[in-house]
Protein backbone atom coordinates (compact mmCIF):
# COMPACT_ATOMS: atom_id res chain seq x y z
CA UNK A 1 0.00 0.00 0.00
CA UNK A 2 1.46 3.67 -0.88
CA UNK A 3 2.66 6.12 1.71
CA UNK A 4 -0.13 8.14 0.40
CA UNK A 5 -2.87 5.40 0.02
CA UNK A 6 -1.82 4.99 3.94
CA UNK A 7 -2.00 8.56 5.18
CA UNK A 8 -5.96 9.02 3.08
CA UNK A 9 -7.46 5.98 4.78
CA UNK A 10 -5.75 7.10 8.42
CA UNK A 11 -7.02 10.64 7.73
CA UNK A 12 -10.47 9.16 6.81
CA UNK A 13 -10.48 7.19 10.03
CA UNK A 14 -9.88 10.17 12.37
CA UNK A 15 -12.45 11.75 10.58
CA UNK A 16 -14.78 8.83 10.90
CA UNK A 17 -14.18 8.64 14.82
CA UNK A 18 -15.20 12.27 14.90
CA UNK A 19 -18.15 13.03 12.60
CA UNK A 20 -20.26 9.64 13.20
CA UNK A 21 -22.44 7.76 15.24
CA UNK A 22 -22.51 4.55 13.33
CA UNK A 23 -20.28 1.67 13.18
CA UNK A 24 -17.24 1.65 10.72
CA UNK A 25 -18.83 -0.85 8.50
CA UNK A 26 -21.93 1.07 8.10
CA UNK A 27 -19.78 4.47 7.12
CA UNK A 28 -18.08 2.19 4.83
CA UNK A 29 -21.59 0.93 2.89
CA UNK A 30 -23.20 4.65 3.05
CA UNK A 31 -20.00 6.20 1.85
CA UNK A 32 -20.12 3.45 -1.11
CA UNK A 33 -24.08 4.45 -2.02
CA UNK A 34 -23.11 7.85 -1.79
CA UNK A 35 -20.61 7.71 -4.19
CA UNK A 36 -22.48 5.51 -6.45
CA UNK A 37 -25.65 7.77 -6.42
CA UNK A 38 -23.51 11.11 -6.66
CA UNK A 39 -21.84 9.34 -10.29
CA UNK A 40 -24.83 8.28 -11.48
CA UNK A 41 -26.56 11.68 -10.55
CA UNK A 42 -23.26 13.06 -12.56
CA UNK A 43 -23.78 10.75 -15.28
CA UNK A 44 -27.93 11.75 -15.57
CA UNK A 45 -26.72 15.31 -15.57
CA UNK A 46 -24.76 15.12 -18.71
CA UNK A 47 -27.46 12.84 -20.47
CA UNK A 48 -29.97 15.74 -19.61
CA UNK A 49 -27.66 18.44 -21.08
CA UNK A 50 -26.66 16.20 -23.84
CA UNK A 51 -30.57 16.18 -24.89
CA UNK A 52 -31.04 20.16 -24.06
CA UNK A 53 -28.73 20.78 -26.29
CA UNK A 54 -29.41 18.35 -29.17
CA UNK A 55 -33.14 18.53 -29.23
CA UNK A 56 -35.08 19.12 -32.44
CA UNK A 57 -38.49 19.56 -34.25
CA UNK A 58 -41.90 21.33 -33.51
CA UNK A 59 -41.45 21.71 -29.61
CA UNK A 60 -37.56 22.55 -29.41
CA UNK A 61 -38.44 25.47 -27.16
CA UNK A 62 -40.55 23.87 -24.77
CA UNK A 63 -38.59 20.57 -24.28
CA UNK A 64 -35.18 22.43 -24.19
CA UNK A 65 -36.50 24.70 -21.80
CA UNK A 66 -37.74 21.58 -19.48
CA UNK A 67 -34.26 20.18 -20.28
CA UNK A 68 -32.36 22.82 -19.15
CA UNK A 69 -35.08 22.85 -15.78
CA UNK A 70 -34.54 19.17 -15.25
CA UNK A 71 -30.89 20.04 -15.51
CA UNK A 72 -30.32 22.50 -13.42
CA UNK A 73 -32.29 20.28 -10.51
CA UNK A 74 -30.07 17.08 -10.96
CA UNK A 75 -26.70 19.40 -10.50
CA UNK A 76 -28.08 20.65 -7.64
CA UNK A 77 -28.59 17.37 -6.32
CA UNK A 78 -24.64 16.81 -6.57
CA UNK A 79 -23.23 19.03 -3.62
CA UNK A 80 -25.52 17.74 -0.83
CA UNK A 81 -24.70 13.72 -2.22
CA UNK A 82 -20.61 14.62 -1.38
CA UNK A 83 -20.66 17.01 1.37
CA UNK A 84 -22.93 14.12 3.25
CA UNK A 85 -20.10 12.01 2.20
CA UNK A 86 -17.50 14.00 3.48
CA UNK A 87 -19.50 14.60 6.52
CA UNK A 88 -19.19 10.99 7.74
CA UNK A 89 -15.32 11.23 7.29
CA UNK A 90 -15.08 10.07 3.87
CA UNK A 91 -14.04 10.82 0.14
CA UNK A 92 -16.11 11.71 -2.60
CA UNK A 93 -15.53 11.90 -6.70
CA UNK A 94 -12.74 13.86 -7.62
CA UNK A 95 -12.83 13.51 -11.16
CA UNK A 96 -14.41 12.52 -14.45
CA UNK A 97 -12.74 9.25 -14.02
CA UNK A 98 -13.98 8.65 -10.53
CA UNK A 99 -17.27 9.24 -12.13
CA UNK A 100 -16.46 6.61 -15.04
CA UNK A 101 -15.89 4.23 -12.31
CA UNK A 102 -18.50 4.93 -9.82
CA UNK A 103 -21.54 4.57 -12.02
CA UNK A 104 -23.65 1.61 -11.75
FE1 LIG B 1 -28.80 25.91 -22.48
Amino acid sequence: MKTESIVHKQTELVAYTRTSDFGRDAVGAISANLRQLLADVFALYLKTKNFHWHMTGRHFRDYHLLLDEQGEQIFGMTDDIAERARKLGRSTLRSIGDIASNSA
